[in-house]
């Protein structure tokens, strides 16, 4: 069997470099990690500790040289500081597909930094990962979510009723999908 294809890291954009998260991020992630408004959005089922960011980040670099999964620490370059991290995740090298996956810290909503690094990723991997499709799932409530989805050009695909608890409340989760051949970030 051929070895996977790999992504040439770091992959830079206009403001952005995309790269293997290092241990001295951990606070940048952490600090992102414990924003409620970003904590409500993930629905996180566990408390994010420092340890535990700091043990995702050692994860995340070895599953990258493994080649299936790639979570990277978006820093913008002119403040040295990570702004968010960007994902391809459940890599299928066979049926050539993945799941993209994001958050940014909320000081750094509304400037465009994540729909800049999320089309660069995903550029990235059908460009070089030679991928056929990219999947994301995203819960009823997150508009901002939805909305950069829709702007990289991904298509809703199907709604998973009742698909996750939220407290007391059933939530549904969209079902996304992108294809290699669909415009990426159609204007
Ligand atoms: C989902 C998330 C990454 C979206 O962030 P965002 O800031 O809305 O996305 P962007 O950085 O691309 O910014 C888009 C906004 O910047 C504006 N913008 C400015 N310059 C832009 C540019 N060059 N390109 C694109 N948009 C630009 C857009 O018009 C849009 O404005 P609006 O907020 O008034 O609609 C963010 O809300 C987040 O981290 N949420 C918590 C985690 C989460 O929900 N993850 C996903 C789980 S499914």
């Amino acid at each position: 069997m051929r070895p996977p294809r790999r992504l040439p890291l770091p992959l830079g954009s206009p403001r952005l470099t995309l790269r293997l998260p290092t241990l001295a991020d951990s606070e940048d992630y952490f600090r992102i990690l414990s924003a409620p408004e970003v904590r409500r959005l993930m629905h996180p089922d566990e408390p994010w500790t420092r340890e535990h960011v700091r043990a995702n980040i050692a994860r995340r670099r070895r599953e990258a040289r493994e080649g299936f999964r790639y979570d990277l620490a978006v820093e913008l370059r002119s403040i040295h500081r990570v702004v968010g991290r960007v994902a391809l995740k459940g890599l299928d090298h066979q049926h050539r597909r993945a799941e993209l996956a994001y958050w940014f810290g909320p000081w750094y909503w509304g400037s465009g930094l994540a729909t800049e690094a999320t089309y660069t990723l995903c550029r990235a991997a059908f460009r070089d990962l030679r991928l056929h499709r990219i999947d994301a799932g995203v819960f009823e409530g997150n508009p901002r979510s939805i909305a950069l989805l829709e702007r990289l050009g991904f298509q809703r695909e199907g709604t998973l009723r009742e698909a996750f608890r939220d407290g007391r409340r059933w939530v549904a989760m969209y079902q996304y999908g992108l294809l290699r051949e669909d415009p990426l970030l159609p204007s």
